[in-house]
């Protein structure tokens, strides 16, 4: 077996100047997301679990960051606490290296050791590179959801666009915590 040439560890502040460059990389193919611009460190913080968080490093180089990967709740509502949607960028330099994938297969080994029951991601119909990841990851389309949101730039710029959800169920857990068994207001 090959050795991997990068290293996936967790992501701190320091990588985020790096990170929020893939994130633009990512971005300006037009079919990332529907957001046109990176969030700042605060506001990525402020929806991402950070504990989920790492990225992959170049082993020739560590202090440079050649992709990363995020979960995030996918409600507010306790009783989910269990879902969580992934967000995955690789540098343009980096792509087709099996990068993605690693991280992907470092996140949902996280999802299992936090008793986590289920990943989402979403996914727009024309990104076949990220579909083609989360398949391969045992992902499974569930269906399509339309007219989510317009797109404000790109090439589909003007469009109330359609987005894929993708999901990957996990083992469940034999009890979840009775706390979050309460109704929020
Ligand atoms: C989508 C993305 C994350 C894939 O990352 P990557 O590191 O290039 O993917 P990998 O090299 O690990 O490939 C993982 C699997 O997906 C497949 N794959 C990746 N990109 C592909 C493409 N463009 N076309 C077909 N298959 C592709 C690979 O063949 C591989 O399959 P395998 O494991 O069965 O061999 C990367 O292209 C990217 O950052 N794109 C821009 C940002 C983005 O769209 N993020 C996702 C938002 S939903």
């Amino acid at each position: 077996m090959v050795d991997k040439d990068f290293t996936i560890r967790p992501m701190n502040k320091e990588d985020f100047p790096q990170v929020q460059e893939i994130y633009e990389f990512g971005l300006e193919t037009g079919h990332a997301a529907y957001e046109k611009s990176a969030p700042t460190w605060e506001q990525f913080i402020s929806k991402k679990i950070m504990d989920m968080a790492l990225v992959a490093v170049e082993n020739d180089d560590p202090d440079f960051v050649i992709g990363w990967i995020t979960a995030a709740p996918i409600s507010s509502r306790a009783v989910f606490h269990g879902v969580v949607e992934d967000s995955v960028y690789i540098h343009p330099k980096g792509q087709g290296r099996g990068v993605g994938g690693a991280l992907l297969d470092a996140l949902i080994e996280m999802c299992l050791e936090q008793g986590r029951w289920s990943m989402h991601s979403w996914i727009f119909p024309e990104n076949t590179g990220s579909a083609k990841l989360h398949e391969s990851r045992g992902f499974t389309k569930i269906g399509t959801m339309h007219q989510m949101a317009r797109m404000t730039y790109g090439e589909m710029k003007g469009q109330w666009r359609d987005c894929d959800l993708w999901e990957r169920l996990l083992p469940l857990p034999d009890d979840p915590a009775e706390e979050m068994d309460v109704a929020e207001a």
